[in-house]
């Protein structure tokens, strides 16, 4: 007696690419009002569509949805690709505020919305660059 139910993808949970480009979206709107991540949203171009594009196709990917970043740019390298700005704890806590406060307002399922974050709060802190550096791992191609 199997009844086995269809493992789902969380770019399949959270509702697609239209969910994604709402989460991608208000990720970005939230960095631009917030007092708090001020020192965040001045690290970026001054137009943060370019930056909502891409943060969305990496994340369609990321989800387990379409590898859009990967078609367009190849490998993500995401550490190397964030070496030029200096990320430290306090950015990496400005980035993970505005992405707490997007998924709290876009996802309704909670178990998703935790597990989402947790995943991309461990992405994040791999990230920082500065002070007790997360170190550059070998298995880049994993951690994105
Ligand atoms: C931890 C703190 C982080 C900081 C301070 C940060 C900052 C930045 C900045 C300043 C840019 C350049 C955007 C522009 O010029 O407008 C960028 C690009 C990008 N970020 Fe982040 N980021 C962080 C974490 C993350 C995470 C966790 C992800 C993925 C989930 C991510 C995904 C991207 C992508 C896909 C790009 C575009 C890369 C490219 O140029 O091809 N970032 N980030």
């Amino acid at each position: 007696m199997t009844s086995q139910s269809p493992v789902l993808t969380p770019y399949q949970r959270i509702g697609g690419e239209a969910v994604v480009r709402l989460l991608t979206r208000r990720f970005y709107e939230i960095m631009d009002e917030l007092p708090e991540t001020y020192a965040l949203r001045k690290m970026h171009s001054e137009d943060l569509s370019g930056s909502a594009d891409k943060l969305f196709e990496f994340l369609s990917g990321w989800m387990g949805g379409p590898q859009l970043f990967i078609e367009k740019y190849g490998h993500p390298m995401l550490r190397r690709r964030h070496l030029p700005f200096k990320i430290g704890a306090d950015e990496r806590d400005q980035w993970l505020l505005c992405m707490r406060l997007a998924l709290d307002e876009v996802v309704a399922d909670a178990a998703l919305r935790s597990e989402l974050y947790e995943a991309i709060a461990q992405l994040a802190d791999h990230m920082r660059n500065q002070g007790e550096a997360s170190h550059a791992c070998s298995n880049e191609a994993v951690a994105a």
